[in-house]
């Protein structure tokens, strides 16, 4: 229930890469035989990873990951006096990111979000100056899986003509990825997000736009990010996007997407409970189809995550330790909930593997749990502090 931390390797990524570790091991830039070999399954790569992205096969840059590509965006675009804009619910590989940019003369608006966690694209219309010189914004958040507007920045970026970057590693695989569509000049993905391997990703980079490398070094990827290839980790890459492109037209998104309605059902008969951004003025807010993220009263969600591992449930809670204190999740405080709410918040995060099985034993183990943990909890008894 935490596939949006990460997922597992396919069987099928898995054997696509094996034999690119030892009979294929050769370095991509060789002109012998072993070089060639990897050259070109590189080469395939890139063309599988264009057909997924819908760009040019010169237009993807093999990387480390997500957080690489959303640093590439901001530090290879953004120089001393511009202005950039993205949005509070960003993951920290874009804001810790805008925080080292403002001791470089780069200031950041950070667009809030509405209670829904959908982010307004008039707000970010108002967020742009004549000195904006980017705009960053996810396309599904990790949080809430809300899916954001992309399209509407885009035309918006376009009319201003300001550069445009998704962060949409949690949208790969789960949603069809049109980087024409969206009208984004960059776009970031991740590997393990979408059962590939982890350590690799790509970046779509639009012909014409002058992202500076993060990486120099040798002349790989076209001198746009230096470093011998992870040939396996691409090749990988690769067969993961196919599976991907593969589950969208299959039914799988459909069945995941019951999957967690029917969850989401079933945890709210617990009582005392509720969605967090799922409703945006009596609306539904599109959201990925296999995340939820849940309040449950008198609980701490923390507490919660653990009674669970303990049952053999995997889920991600609404707060993050950072420098030894656990703070509650910045998206659900962007979002309006207050401490004790997003600090009763959990994320669930079904993978594409998922079973009606899965759900039934969490819908039998978390009632028990939250049952267990509000009869002990201060809160309920109206003791905190
Ligand atoms: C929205 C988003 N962006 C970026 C990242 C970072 O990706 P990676 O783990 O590949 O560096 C993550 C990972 O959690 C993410 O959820």
């Amino acid at each position: 229930m935490d596939a949006n931390a990460t997922t597992p390797l396919l069987p099928e990524v898995l054997e696509a890469m094996r034999p690119y570790w030892m009979e294929h091991f050769g370095n991509a830039s060789s002109i012998h035989l072993h070089g060639q070999q990897a050259h070109a399954a590189v080469d395939r790569a890139r063309t599988t990873m264009a057909d997924f992205l819908n760009c040019h096969a010169a237009e993807v840059v093999f990387n480390s990951g997500g957080t690489e590509g959303d640093n590439t965006a901001l530090f290879g675009l953004l120089r001393p006096g511009d202005h950039f804009v993205t949005t509070a619910i960003e993951h920290s590989a874009i804001l810790e990111a805008a925080k080292r940019l403002a001791d470089r003369g780069v200031e950041t608006t950070f667009v809030a979000p509405r209670p829904s966690g959908l982010i307004d694209p008039e707000a970010i219309r108002r967020a742009m100056r004549p000195e904006t010189g980017l705009i960053s914004m996810m396309l599904a958040n990790n949080e809430t899986g809300v899916l954001q507007p992309v399209e509407e920045i885009g035309k918006m970026a376009k009319e201003a003509g300001v550069y445009f970057h998704i962060d949409a590693v949690q949208g790969a695989g789960k949603v069809e990825l049109d980087v024409r569509r969206f009208g984004c000049h960059l776009l970031s993905i991740s590997g393990h997000k979408m059962h590939g391997p982890k350590g690799v990703g790509a970046m779509f980079v639009r012909r014409g736009t002058p992202v500076e490398a993060l990486l120099v070094g040798g002349s790989h990827e076209r001198r746009r990010r230096a470093g011998t290839e992870n040939v396996p980790g691409i090749v990988g890459l690769a067969r993961a996007a196919e599976a991907a492109m593969h589950s969208l037209e299959d039914g799988t998104i459909e069945r995941v997407a019951a999957l967690r309605d029917r969850l989401e059902a079933g945890l709210l008969e617990i009582g005392g409970t509720g969605v967090n951004g799922g409703w945006d003025g009596g609306e539904r807010v599109p959201r990925v189809a296999n995340t939820t993220n849940m309040w449950f009263d008198q609980l701490e969600g923390e507490a919660l995550v653990i009674a669970l591992d303990l049952k053999g449930v995997c889920i991600s809670g609404g707060s993050a330790c950072h420098s030894g204190a656990t703070e509650p999740s910045h998206v659900l405080m962007a979002m309006g909930l207050d401490k004790t709410r997003a600090r009763a918040s959990l994320r669930f995060s079904l993978l594409k593997t998922a079973t009606e099985d899965d759900v039934d034993y969490v819908l039998k183990v978390v009632p028990e749990a939250v049952g267990h943990l509000r009869a002990l909890s201060p809160v309920a008894a109206g003791t905190a502090g």
